[in-house]
């Protein structure tokens, strides 16, 4: 079976993917499917989430071997190919492909397959680069026989963030209530569906080329890049904002979504009942900073670590909202979990 990758996209920074991402690689380690997370984000915030700096020290100086994306991909800048991912081991059913600073190095490199990708000859260089990180996510799903692949990526529309949602099966757009998010909203769902078109053209000039023919075990990936809802934070408001523009801004988003993501006129009748809102995601105020310096998720914290009283309340709903968001997204993407939490 192959893996799905979902990847958690917003060009507006700072809305809570990478945390998000943290937390369900989490929980879906708990219910006990296999996950791999990539950090495609060159700032590698998500790696420095799960290692420490000594760990990130080794994985970004290794001895030969393809320790994060970045040495995977990096050969295809020269004349070499793919190198085979080595991945860090967090827990049995979690596993991570560390991000790398220097993977901004690579954005040039698209840029520069994306045209010659569209020739009538040499076409499989630049597929191969269009195509890496689809590559690399296909050879460590397959090693450690993930189901689930979660990939985090900077807030932007280049050519790095570009290939990885050619790489993608399923989107999630985590949003703040605020003006700026519904404005990168009402760009996000167009550059999506450009970027989906664009791909299935190269597709088809690969399939009618001559150089497909000889390279018939090079697979490609489809550019599905389905949006599947998103996430409303709660953070980002500001203490001293009152609730009402919050609400204010909380209503627009479901007409925004619609409209630019999902590409359907919000007066057809009938879809205006579908609601796209996968969750809205809790201030979670100390209970950060406490998961962050033990290293854990927010649900995994214990009286050990400071989370006592109302913040061992708080422990238990996070695990409950985070146990249903995970279980919401699965079958979003086709994949059935079972309700039993594993400890
Ligand atoms: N549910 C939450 N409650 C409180 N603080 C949060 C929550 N989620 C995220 N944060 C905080 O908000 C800040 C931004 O979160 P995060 O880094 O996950 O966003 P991001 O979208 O990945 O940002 P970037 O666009 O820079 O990659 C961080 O300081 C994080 O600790
Ligand atoms: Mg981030």
């Amino acid at each position: 079976m192959r893996a799905s990758a979902l990847t958690f996209f917003n060009n507006k920074g700072g809305v809570g993917k990478t945390s998000m991402i943290y937390h369900l690689a989490w929980m879906f380690a708990s219910l006990e499917r296999r996950v791999v997370i990539f950090d495609l984000d060159p700032q590698s915030n998500l790696t420095a989430a799960f290692l420490n700096e000594d760990e990130i020290e080794a994985v970004w100086n290794p001895q030969d071997e393809a320790s994060t994306i970045y040495n995977c991909v990096n050969p295809l800048a020269d004349v070499g190919d793919i190198a085979e991912p080595v991945l860090k081991k967090i827990t049995p059913h979690l596993f991570l492909l560390p991000g790398d600073i220097r993977l901004s190095d690579y954005e040039s490199i698209l840029s520069e397959a994306w045209p010659n990708s569209l020739g009538d000859s040499n076409l499989y260089r630049p597929m191969r680069i269009l195509s890496s990180f689809w590559q690399v996510m296909q050879m460590a799903a397959d090693e450690v026989q993930a189901e689930i692949i979660l990939v985090d990526i900077g807030p932007n529309l280049g050519a790095i963030n570009r290939s990885i949602l050619i790489a993608t099966d399923y989107v999630v757009i985590p949003m703040g209530a605020d003006l700026f998010s519904l404005q990168g909203l009402k760009n996000l769902g167009p550059t999506l569906r450009k970027w989906k078109k664009q791909w299935q053209k190269r597709l088809e000039n690969w399939s009618e080329s001559d150089t497909a023919s000889s390279w018939e075990n090079f697979h490609l990936p489809r550019g599905e890049m389905q949006p599947i809802g998103y996430l409303c934070q709660q953070h980002g408001v500001r203490l001293d904002r009152p609730v009402k523009a919050y609400d204010k801004w909380v209503k627009r988003i479901p007409e925004v979504y619609r409209r630019s993501v999902l590409d359907e006129d919000s007066n057809v009748n009938g879809r205006l009942e579908e609601n796209h809102c996968l969750a809205t995601v809790k201030h979670y105020r100390s209970l950060i900073p406490m998961a962050q310096e033990h290293r854990k998720p927010i649900f995994n914290l214990t009286s050990a670590d400071g989370a006592i009283g109302s913040h061992a309340n708080a422990v238990q709903d996070a695990r409950e909202d985070f146990r249903q968001l995970a279980i919401k997204i699965a079958s979003k993407m086709g994949i059935e979990i079972g309700t039993d939490l594993v400890s």
